[in-house]
């Protein structure tokens, strides 16, 4: 349920405001003073940590709620309740991933973090507040790692892991396309709860046409070709899903930014959203609308069973708006 922070609807909230967000981390960040609203002055504590800076997300955060707060007299933001869902975020030291979990977390809504290295983890979100995200350390290429724990209570999954489309210091050990997008998704589909509400996977436009150019290009190595099995095994899996096509991706994160630092270096012009059917579309999508785009849908009921691609381009776009990522959606399908 979406939140407008403006004072006034505030007081007609059946919860108490110490319940939202903005009250949880008013009470974590006692020291931290509101300098900043959402219209554009830079607060210094943030600008403290620069590109360079290595500001953990999780601080980051932190930080930006800080925004929030000095948001909150003006009006400016809209942020959700405690939220019942729980959710996977597989590949969330990636791209995109990352910005999945920073999201997760602003929103206040609860996930499990499986991914292979939680010292990067570490490193991006910082100490976790466990009861909030929970980290597990798994592989998805390996069955065995895929501890039915990690599930448990898991409403909803979303999948962003992948690989170089061509050979590089990533494919190391065998990760490659054939590994990571097409076996580990599968073992992970295998592993999730039959009660799940929804699993997004995250795929790649041109993988129905990876014979013709210039798909054939990137499918050198056939990671079009293996992101297609990944998405056919999710289709006959029963699991209800959502697969997102991006498009070619662009923007950060390309490492740990800040997340003000890197919201506003991804969000930059490439706002307006492009969303389509039949892998028709061919162009390019901000890590952020990518990384929007999975959270929404698994709020809008009919996205479920279907498969959409994505671009952005410049404009002003749907931001966090529920209301218009739902048109977008339907838009789609028309
Ligand atoms: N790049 C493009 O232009 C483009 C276009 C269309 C679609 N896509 C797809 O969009 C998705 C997100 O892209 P991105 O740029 O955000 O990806 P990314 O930065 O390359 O991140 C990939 C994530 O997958 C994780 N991962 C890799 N192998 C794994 C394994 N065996 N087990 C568990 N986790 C593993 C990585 O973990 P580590 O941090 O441990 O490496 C990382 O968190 C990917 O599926 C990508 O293929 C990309």
């Amino acid at each position: 349920m979406a939140l407008n922070l403006c004072p006034s609807r505030l007081q007609l909230l059946p919860v108490s405001p110490e319940k939202t967000l903005v009250g949880n981390l008013r009470k974590s960040l006692p020291s931290l003073t509101p300098s900043q609203n959402l219209t554009g002055r830079r607060n210094p504590q943030l600008r403290r940590f620069g590109n360079g800076g290595r500001a953990p997300i999780g601080r980051a955060v932190k930080e930006e709620q800080t925004q929030i707060d000095g948001a909150v007299e003006t009006g400016a933001v809209e942020i959700d309740l405690p939220s019942s869902k729980l959710v996977l975020v597989v590949g969330g030291t990636g791209g995109v991933g990352q910005l999945i979990v920073a999201s997760l977390l602003r929103r206040n809504i609860k996930s499990h973090l499986l991914l292979r290295d939680p010292a990067k983890a570490k490193s991006l979100f910082g100490d976790l507040d466990e009861n909030i995200s929970k980290i597990w350390k798994g592989d998805t290429r390996y069955p065995h790692d895929l501890d039915p724990a990690i599930f448990e209570g898991v409403t909803h999954a979303i999948c962003c892991t992948g690989t170089t489309a061509f050979p590089s210091r990533r494919w190391h050990g065998e990760n490659t396309p054939e590994k990571v997008d097409w076996e580990g998704v599968r073992n992970l589909v295998s592993a999730l709860p039959k009660t799940l509400k929804r699993f997004v996977l995250v795929s790649s436009v041109g993988v129905t046409k990876c014979d013709e150019l210039p798909w054939s290009l990137m499918n050198l190595f056939g990671v079009l070709k293996f992101k297609k099995m990944a998405e056919d095994i999710v289709h006959k899996s029963g699991i209800p899903f959502t697969i997102i096509r991006a498009g070619r991706l662009t923007d950060g994160p390309y490492t740990s930014y800040d997340l003000n630092t890197l919201l506003q270096a991804t969000a930059g012009k490439r706002r307006a959203v492009v969303i389509g059917q039949g892998d028709k579309l061919v162009g390019e999508a901000s890590r952020l609308v990518v990384a929007e785009a999975c959270i929404q849908t698994l709020d809008i009921d009919f996205t479920r069973g279907k498969i959409y691609e994505i671009n952005s381009v410049e404009g002003e776009g749907p931001g966090n708006d529920p209301e218009k990522w739902k048109e977008l959606f339907k838009a789609a399908e028309s």
